[in-house]
């Protein structure tokens, strides 16, 4: 069973999370981060450079994965996750860049890059502390439903609602990418220690089911319940159906 956590708002989650993460840190200077995108860690990433600037913590080895990846953005696109893991974590955290990974979404060589992903977590001895967000089709990284819970790193398809979700961060719908790359749920399962933030009504159905719904494809979030060590962290709203 996973820990939940119920707090004020998102600046109190990114306090609780900064303070995991400063103290993983500073016990293993070269941690391994896993780092999700959307508009969920983001408080949680300001509070976390807050904190490094505060307490002058050397994060110059820290290391970082991040969950997912679009297929077939043009290199430099502001929306691709490359560019939002580096505007958002690495360079106000002052990671070291070249530490922080991200799945390769060119579609040339495309069909290497899940397992070449793979075995770049194994060699860094895999993920110490994972951040995760949860689409409102309950899914993990862009495991949308119906992802096998064994999973590995690989190519998939998004489903028409994540699209229209994500259409917020292009100027047009139709520039969602149709494909993406991402962290299977198997990869996921893998890292030592599991944080899922989630914030607003609109997420308060995958809670629950995340939590305390059958464990199921159809609900990719219900994999947490396979996990030793899974905090959760949530507002009031996104506890509602809990
Ligand atoms: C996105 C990302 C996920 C993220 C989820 C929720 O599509 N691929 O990693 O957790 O959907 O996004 P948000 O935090 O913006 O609600």
């Amino acid at each position: 069973m996973a820990e939940v956590v119920v707090v004020a708002d998102q600046d109190a989650a990114g306090a609780l999370v900064a303070g995991a993460i400063v103290s993983l840190i500073r016990s293993k200077p070269d941690a391994v981060l896993g780092l999700a995108t959307g508009s969920t860690p983001l408080a949680t990433y300001r509070a976390l450079a807050a904190r490094i600037a505060s307490d002058g913590l050397d994060v110059r080895g820290v290391r970082g994965f991040a969950l997912d990846e679009y297929v077939g953005l043009p290199a430099g696109h502001p929306e691709s996750y490359r560019a939002v893991i580096t505007r958002e974590v690495v360079e106000p955290l002052g990671l070291t860049p070249e530490l922080v990974r991200v799945p390769n979404g060119d579609p040339a060589g495309i069909e290497h890059a899940g397992a070449d992903y793979e075995a770049a977590i194994t060699t860094a001895g895999g993920i110490d502390l994972q951040i995760l967000g949860i689409g409102r089709t309950g899914h993990i990284g862009f495991n949308e439903p119906g992802s096998s819970l064994a999973s590995l790193t690989r190519v998939k398809t998004l489903t028409e609602p994540t699209r229209v979700d994500n259409a917020r961060f292009f100027d047009s719908p139709d520039e969602v990418p149709m494909h993406c790359i991402t962290q299977g749920i198997g990869t996921i399962l893998r890292a030592r220690h599991l944080v899922l933030l989630a914030f607003g009504e609109a997420k308060a159905h995958a809670v629950a089911a995340a939590v305390e719904g059958p464990v199921s494809a159809n609900q990719p979030g219900s994999a947490i319940q396979l996990h030793p060590h899974t905090t959760v962290i949530v507002d009031e709203s996104a506890a509602s159906q809990l």
